[in-house]
């Protein structure tokens, strides 16, 4: 369970904790912090508490040696309710510490149900909506658990993934709504995880597990049922990725580890989906001639993505895309319909607020595509057609490799869509694309050119990134890398918005990241440096050509390999990573594990 956990780490590292069922008692152990914290503190010092005594389980300390157990559940913890502590650390009991649960999800009417449980006289500890769960099956059980379980989540509204054990059963309950839950088969084991990583050290053997359905889990045997505790059969799938392409490989850092991949990840993307007659090869099985419109919908890093796919898309294919922020399109009125593509871009497949946007535009009746990293997460499983990016896991809670395949992706589907429209399609930007994994070696290959900016700017409180046209998005991408693991506020911006206010931030503090690569706008982009350098900005300009300007411009120059307009997001945003990455390291920051993030944000 700790190993599990610590695959799991990305996903939420703020206080974690395990509990092992043996002999009818539960040996429970609660940490703040990473699961390290935890392992070090009550597996190497103190052993493992129990709660045989009815005090807070954390109190009593007691040998390691006792525990002989060979059922578990385990948590690590990205808090939605209630603070990070060893309190609100799960898992969590009801009254008699008999029944312990692990949640991922959210339970949207606890306070409701916490009300009722209080008057009926249930003691609650932490300030979690997930204790609710355990004092609700406490109010249900009369000696079968699954019973139990299925009457309390009848009055949960919410999403969950809840794991569930109770010291009078030798098994262990696992229910699924709206969170990811996938089962690994192994030798003589079974494991229920979030994330099939947690169980790629043990099988390849995996069930993904669909809304609505319930894994009873009891002695060397699995049983999967729906909410009516009918049997339900399931597909055995098989996990494509190595136990090794989740370890470090001798990188400081997955976030460098997955910089340096992205050459081979940006080739995987591609491969096979181009012929040698130039055709692009898509999976893609609906008709886009009824499509008239499409509607990109993602969060963060694949949202900027989806941003650079709209200006290639109308640009390649003359398409019209809408670009939207998942979160924002799910809760206004969205006008969609039949003659709508809704394409979803999401790396981990899991992302609650783009799964939700796409449960949305399904019941309009819209044409629903996803590209997605995960094989096998809920968004791959929901869509109707989709791009898997071959990426290989992404484990830095940064995202890098997962955006460069994205826009490689977007860049083939606009090549498609143009093949299918029968727009010409020029060749020699098809036989450029085939070099882009070369060109990103070049960048990488000068990576060491940009530790002096780095050292030079790690201690500014504040950047602003700026670029024009697809390199907008790129601009808003290198901003969110430094923001999220640096910790330095930074903006991005389109170069000519700034005369329109963020100028005035404009003076020595202030280092400011042009992306001037050649292409039609770089007249423009120029005289956006001037209007910078007039007020005293310190200009680091990421160029593919030394030109006087540059030179005259920016003393901080970052060089790129020249390629077409098309390919640059990609070729542009692999330094910002790089000088994000750096800025993080030079700071000391676990540039893996940022606080207050999670990879995979499976919560509204
Ligand atoms: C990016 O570095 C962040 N980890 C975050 O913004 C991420 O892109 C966002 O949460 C979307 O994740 P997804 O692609 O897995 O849906």
């Amino acid at each position: 369970m700790i190993n599990g956990l610590k695959k799991l780490e990305y996903r939420g590292y703020d206080s974690a904790g395990v509990c092992v069922a043996d002999n009818n008692q539960l040996f429970v152990a609660k940490k703040r912090g990473k699961v390290s914290e935890l392992e070090k503190e009550f597996l190497n010092e103190y052993g493992i508490c129990s709660v045989k005594d009815g005090s807070h389980p954390c109190e009593i300390r007691s040998e390691l040696k006792e525990v002989k157990g060979n059922m578990g559940i385990a948590h690590t913890r990205w808090a939605t309710h209630g603070e990070p502590n060893e309190i609100n650390a799960h898992p969590h009991f009801d009254c008699k510490k008999e029944i312990a649960v692990v949640h991922n999800g959210i339970i949207e009417n606890y306070n409701a149900l916490k009300e009722i449980l209080e008057r009926e006289g249930h003691i609650f500890v932490s300030e979690t909506d997930t204790e609710v769960v355990s004092h609700l099956i406490e109010k249900f059980y009369n000696g079968n658990l699954e019973d139990a379980v299925l009457r309390a989540i009848r009055l949960i509204e919410g999403t969950f993934g809840l794991a569930i054990i109770c010291k009078k059963e030798n098994k262990i309950v696992v229910v699924k709504r709206g969170s990811p839950a996938v089962l690994g088969i192994g030798e003589g084991e079974n494991i229920v995880a979030s994330d099939a990583v947690a169980v790629l050290p043990y099988t390849k053997k995996v069930i993904y597990l669909s809304d609505n359905e319930m894994v009873v889990l009891t002695e060397g045997n699995y049983a999967i049922k729906n909410f009516e505790g009918e049997n339900v059969e399931k597909t055995i799938d098989e996990i494509k990725w190595t136990a090794g392409e989740i370890e470090k490989r001798g990188y400081k850092h997955f976030m460098l580890k997955e910089i340096f991949e992205q050459p081979r990840a940006v080739g995987n993307t591609m491969r096979g989906r181009i012929d040698n007659d130039f055709n692009i090869k898509l999976s893609i099985d609906f008709d886009l001639k009824y499509i008239k419109r499409i509607i990109i919908v993602a969060c963060g890093t694949s949202w900027h993505s989806g941003l650079i796919g709209k200006y290639l898309i109308e640009k390649i294919a003359e398409f019209p895309v809408e670009v939207d922020y998942a979160s924002e399109f799910r809760y206004r009125n969205p006008i969609v319909g039949p003659e709508d593509l809704f394409l979803v871009i999401s790396q981990s497949g899991e992302t609650a607020d783009v799964i939700a946007a796409l449960k949305e535009a399904k019941n309009k009746g819209a044409k629903t595509m996803g590209l997605v990293n995960v094989v096998g997460s809920t968004i791959a499983r929901e869509v109707d057609s989709g791009i898997f990016l071959h990426a290989g896991p992404e484990i830095g809670v940064a995202s890098t490799k997962a955006f460069s395949c994205q826009v490689t992706a977007l860049l083939l589907f606009a090549l498609f869509l143009a093949q299918q429209k029968g727009v010409k399609v020029e060749r020699e930007l098809l036989s450029e694309l085939k070099r882009l994994p070369a060109k990103i070696e070049e960048v990488l290959e000068q990576s060491g050119k940009i530790d002096p900016i780095a050292e030079k700017f790690k201690d500014s409180k504040n950047f602003l990134y700026l670029g024009r046209g697809m390199n907008f998005p790129v601009a808003l991408e290198g901003a969110l890398k430094l923001k999220e693991i640096s910790y330095i506020h930074a903006e991005g911006y389109p170069a000519a918005e700034m005369k329109h206010g963020p100028i005035a931030l404009a003076d020595s503090n202030m280092p400011v990241v042009f992306i001037a690569t050649k292409d039609h706008t770089y007249s423009k982009i120029l005289s956006n440096m001037e209007e910078v350098k007039a007020r005293g900005g310190e200009i680091i300009a990421v160029a593919n050509e030394i030109d006087n300007d540059i030179i005259k411009l920016a003393k901080n120059i970052i060089m790129v390999p020249k390629c077409r307009e098309e390919l640059m997001p990609v070729i542009n945003t692999v330094p910002l990573q790089i000088l994000a990455y750096k800025i993080a390291d030079l700071k000391g920051i676990d540039v893996d594990k940022p606080k207050n993030l999670a990879k995979s944000v499976t919560v509204e």
